[in-house]
């Protein structure tokens, strides 16, 4: 299980800190936020808290993994944003070492640079694959151009049948170009569920799908989100992580002026997750309109960091730089591994201290150091703990990021739950390709360009 402290964003813990009453202030409007997200869910709207209670996708999922896993070795997963991060999460978190280890190999190809790909087409042999493509809509254009190379590879090695039987689709139910071809051409493919979007999908077949090939137990991913569910859509918003969660970067962003929020988890295993965090907070909450059409341009920008790595990297600035930034810090108490340091140079003042020690001892000296230089520097942190990186624990992770997001979205007058700013450029992008119908989004960029070279 996931415990959350928010203490870190209150005095005394934290120097100069919001006064423990003043989240009393905003107890209505939290309680305002999180009934409409509970509607939004009955009515299906909303379907992220309840994907993980679908008591027969671990299995289907777990069984479509073995088959693909009798017939390949690699899986090449087809994907980008939310139909990418959520998968690298959970396979980085709880397979890390599935190449050393002997087992499937998942490789994500979420980026039209062709370098990738192609070193992966040359490596690779098809004859020990499986391709895996996700995309919710079905039409997204660097998932289908990735597509269209990877299946001819693919059918010129191994023959149309033998090929089509190593794929697998995850999409929309009903809708894209996707959805089409498994029907049309007999190739199996995963609902992405109605009410689901790309960057909430991580505890459905699109992320999980890749994670039971690299061998994980998707059951106990499921179960950690299912317990976590019933907190996060309990009532009594007191307890209500999610609500907390929340509650607590919108008042630092209120009051304190963090309009940065930093996840910094201090767990290898727990890098991807941040990536993961990155896109789902920016992606959902930075929204030029509010949900009634005024221009407010909402959002809190997320960092991704690592400790103790980004100690000798962003902690500086954390410390000692604009205070515009709320912390998450994550604790994992037990380490994946144990690794003692060996008495060896024993004359040595420097290291003496550390003989005997386990290696995560130093790791947990240095959250708890950077936590007090935080608190005593005045920049606000929230804590979250977990007993260790699991499939339950990593579940829990998963679904309170989310419905903290959700919440911390309705907070903010926004709606978390679309992208209208990216719509411009991807047809721009389509437009300058040729694509029928996008003329007009082509000039605009001609346009653009033509501004920009006049005043250089
Ligand atoms: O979170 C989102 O909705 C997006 O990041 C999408 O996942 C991304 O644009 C890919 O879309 P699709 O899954 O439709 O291919």
């Amino acid at each position: 299980m996931v415990h959350l402290s928010t203490d870190g964003i209150y005095a005394p813990t934290l120097e100069g800190g919001l006064d423990n009453g003043v989240a009393a202030g905003l107890a209505e409007e939290i309680g305002a936020a999180h009934r409409e997200l509970m509607s939004k869910r009955a009515c299906g709207e909303v379907g992220f808290y309840d994907a993980a209670g679908d008591e027969r996708l671990g299995g289907h999922v777990a069984a479509e993994a073995s088959r693909l896993r009798l017939l390949a070795d690699d899986l090449l997963v087809l994907g980008i944003g939310g139909s990418s991060l959520g998968g690298q999460a959970l396979v980085n978190a709880l397979a890390p070492g599935v190449a050393m280890l002997g087992s499937g190999k998942v490789h994500f190809v979420d980026n039209v640079d062709p370098g990738p790909l192609a070193r992966l087409m040359e490596v690779l042999r098809p004859e020990r694959c499986a391709v895996l493509v996700i995309s919710k809509s079905g039409g997204t254009v660097e998932t289908l151009a990735q597509y269209l190379i990877v299946r001819k590879w693919f059918f010129q090695a191994l023959g149309e049948g033998e090929a089509r039987s190593r794929m697998c689709f995850v999409t929309d139910p009903k809708r894209g170009l996707l959805r089409e071809l498994s029907q049309s051409e007999g190739i199996r493919c995963f609902d992405v569920p109605p009410g689901i979007g790309g960057r909430f999908s991580v505890l459905t077949a699109v992320g999980l799908l890749p994670a039971a090939f690299a061998g994980v137990d998707v059951d106990g991913v499921l179960k950690g989100a299912c317990d976590m569910a019933a907190l996060v859509t309990a009532d009594d918003i007191a307890t209500n992580p999610a609500c907390r969660f929340a509650a607590a970067a919108v008042l630092a962003q209120r009051q304190m002026g963090c309009q940065n929020i930093v996840f910094m988890p201090y767990s290898d295993a727990l890098r991807t997750t941040s990536a993961w965090f990155v896109q789902l907070w920016a992606e959902s909450l930075g929204k030029r309109l509010s949900r009634t059409g005024e221009v407010i341009n909402a959002g809190q920008t997320p960092i991704p960091a690592v400790g103790a790595t980004d100690q000798h990297a962003q902690v500086q600035l954390f410390v000692e730089g604009p205070r515009d930034k709320l912390v998450v810090l994550v604790e994992v108490q037990h380490a994946q591994s144990q690794l003692e340091i060996p008495p060896e140079l024993e004359g040595r003042d420097e290291v003496r201290f550390l003989h005997g020690r386990d290696l995560s001892d130093l790791l947990a000296a240095e959250r708890r150091a950077t936590r007090a230089a935080l608190l005593s520097a005045g920049v606000p942190v929230l804590d979250l703990k977990m007993s260790k990186v699991s499939g339950e624990s990593l579940g829990g992770l998963l679904m309170l990021l989310q419905a903290a997001c959700a919440c911390a979205g309705m907070l903010m007058g926004i709606n978390p739950f679309d992208q209208p700013g990216v719509e411009a450029g991807k047809r721009m992008a389509l437009g300058l390709l040729g694509r029928e119908g996008f003329a007009s989004d082509a000039d605009a960029v001609i346009r653009r360009e033509s501004i920009a070279s006049a005043s250089s």
